[in-house]
């Protein structure tokens, strides 16, 4: 499944994610700048905050609870489509997913 990554300067980066690991790990693989997942995944950091894009929103789901609590501390404003990318799963119905990197990932 193809993954887009937007950061906030405009630059697009687009990988091959395989099913079944997370957007966050998609992202570290191919060296996407950004994604800076310090917890390497263990949904304890924020470090991994995207903005998920409108068209898959609905797709993609809310974030859990512990998630939830997280993304309030996340260093760039929170928005309705925020979600921790290692707690996003590749899926087949999710090829072509488009996600937005905050502008302040530490
Ligand atoms: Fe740390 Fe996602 S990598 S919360």
């Amino acid at each position: 499944s193809k993954v887009t990554y937007t950061d906030s300067s405009g630059r697009v980066y687009t990988v091959d994610a395989t099913v079944g690991e997370s957007v966050m790990a998609a992202a570290v693989k191919n060296g996407v700048p950004g994604i800076v997942a310090e917890c390497g995944g263990n949904c304890s950091c924020a470090t991994c905050h995207v903005y998920v894009g409108e068209e898959f929103a609905h797709l993609v789901g809310g974030p859990g609870d512990m998630e939830d609590d997280l993304l309030d501390m996340a260093v760039s404003e929170r928005r309705d489509t925020s979600r921790l990318s290692c707690q996003i799963r590749v899926t087949q119905e999710l090829d072509g997913l488009a996600v937005e990197i905050p502008p302040d990932q530490p």
